[in-house]
């Protein structure tokens, strides 16, 4: 069952787009606390397209990468009239060249991935190889900041949970179950959308993976990057043990260890 086709629809109706506009901000107080200084960003995972405009406002010039079509065509809508590259790639491998020279990856000054994007990816060996890709599509010096669920989260939120709500042309229903031995959780979501008189009825099926902090930790420095900060999301505050959403403010080391070519 595909993901995010029908659901791009409804993205921003449900209030889904509202992690964005904190993330935005909480990343704005990351850029001031690090000095942060940049001006290319790329949003990873990008979705609809809310973080990007948001990034906007504070002055930098964005680029976005999803798998979804649809979810991209939102944010293209959302984002008319805006100079935006946006990129249909997956992780966790990806390349995008360098307009000027196709020899070249592009490099950005930031990288950002909110919400819930990376817990999609199925194992360590996924989760490294797209640090791997942001790394080679960070300038020297460059940043990424990213915040992911928890294994916490995966097991005590997805846990046999259903979450349900009802707006009057929109209507939601979401069964989570947690499996121990991936350390997996499936979103069994279902949509009501409301069509002229009737009711329009569609599923997804969403698997997200847990990593433990360590782990992810780990991960970022297998790949080169200095860990700057690791916090509990939309905090300053080291992740405890009941932490369900962690920040990751990581920095590309400010010398040039690779080869500015295609890698
Ligand atoms: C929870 S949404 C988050 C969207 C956006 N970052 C936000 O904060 O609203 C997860 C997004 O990750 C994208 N995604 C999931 N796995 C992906 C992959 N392997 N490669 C690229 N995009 C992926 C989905 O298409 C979806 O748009």
């Amino acid at each position: 069952m595909s993901v995010y086709r029908r659901f791009a629809a409804v993205y921003d109706l449900m209030g889904a787009d509202h992690h964005s506009v904190r993330m935005v901000a909480y990343t704005r107080k990351l850029m001031r606390r690090f000095k942060i200084e940049a001006t290319a960003g790329l949003d990873l995972c990008c979705g609809t397209g809310s973080a990007i405009a948001g990034l906007l406002e504070c002055g930098l010039t964005m680029a976005g990468l999803d798998r979804s079509a649809e979810m991209l065509a939102v944010a293209a809508k959302k984002l008319r009239g805006r100079h935006v590259t946006l990129y249909q790639k997956s992780l966790p491998r990806f390349r995008l060249l360098d307009s000027q020279n196709s020899r070249r990856l592009r490099r950005f000054d930031i990288v950002t991935s909110f919400y819930d994007s990376l817990n999609y990816l199925s194992d360590e060996r996924e989760l490294r190889a797209a640090f791997d890709s942001v790394y080679r599509h960070l300038r020297p010096g460059g940043w990424f900041i990213f915040d992911m669920n928890t294994a916490r989260a995966l097991k005590m939120l997805w846990s046999q949970d259903v979450y349900a709500d009802v707006r009057s042309d929109l209507a939601w229903v979401w069964k989570n179950t947690y499996y121990d031995k991936t350390r997996s959780a499936d979103c069994h979501a279902t949509f009501f959308v409301k069509k002229g008189c009737t009711w329009q009825r569609f599923d997804e099926l969403h698997t997200e993976y847990a990593y433990d902090n360590s782990t992810v930790r780990r991960l970022l420095k297998d790949a080169g990057f200095q860990v700057k900060g690791f916090y509990r999301c939309f905090t300053f505050d080291r992740p405890a043990g009941r932490t369900c959403r962690i920040c990751g403010v990581v920095r590309r080391p400010p010398t040039r260890r690779h080869a500015e070519q295609v890698e």
